[in-house]
């Protein structure tokens, strides 16, 4: 039997050149378990918005939509780190959400995917009600959304330092148990599928 490293693909909910959720993103990619391959795909903003006439046009999907299809069906897991906008996740994320919640060549890549949610906000609640949206809407499209270890980054802007890396050892401490705890999820579920 040939060994496979697990693979997690990162999406950041913001196209801000300096989203404190992308920098969440590339700390994680460096705190996650040895041997683990974390990709962030970052091209959300080549996504059309959602149409169905558009879908019934092109039925392999955008050029855009195609790639993030190919590259969450070819990974293990997927970890979102969301913004919170009024007091949900942006429409970028749901956008890309409704995407690909549909049938496609590579069928329906959110059903049965291992995935894991966290997110940074400049506020005091550290995008609790994005969490919440963005798992209602994961759990309706057949995601497997890892139950715990939740991270809530508030403050997010003290958490940084100047060139955008992480500056705050408990925020390391937690990230490094999320990301072992999401590694331990994606285990668990491909088991039990
Ligand atoms: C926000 N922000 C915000 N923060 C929050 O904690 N709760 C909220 O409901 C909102 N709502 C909201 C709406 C809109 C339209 C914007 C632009 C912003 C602030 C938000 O947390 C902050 O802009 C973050 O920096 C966004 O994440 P990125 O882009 O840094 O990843």
């Amino acid at each position: 039997m040939t060994y496979r490293p697990i693979r997690i693909l990162c999406l950041a909910g913001s196209l801000r050149r300096d989203s404190w959720n992308r920098r969440l993103l590339h700390a994680a990619a460096t705190l996650a378990p040895s041997g683990i391959m974390v990709e962030i795909f970052d091209a959300l903003a080549a996504l059309p918005l959602f149409d169905e006439d558009l879908e019934q046009a092109e039925p392999a999907g955008p050029a855009g939509v195609n790639a993030l299809r190919t590259a969450i069906a070819a990974a293990d897991g997927l970890l979102i780190a969301t913004p919170e906008y009024n007091h949900a996740m942006p429409g970028v994320l749901k956008n890309a959400l409704d995407w690909l919640s549909r049938e496609s060549p590579q069928g329906e890549v959110l059903d049965g995917r291992p995935a894991a949610v966290f997110g940074a906000s400049a506020g005091p609640w550290g995008t609790r009600l994005a969490q919440a949206s963005l798992r209602q809407v994961l759990h309706t499209c057949g995601a497997l959304v890892m139950p715990s270890p939740t991270l809530f980054v508030a403050h997010a802007g003290q958490r940084f330092d100047a060139q955008g890396r992480l500056a705050d050892p408990h925020l390391e401490a937690s990230l490094s148990r999320f990301m072992a705890g999401f590694v331990a999820w994606i285990e668990r579920v491909a088991v039990a599928a």
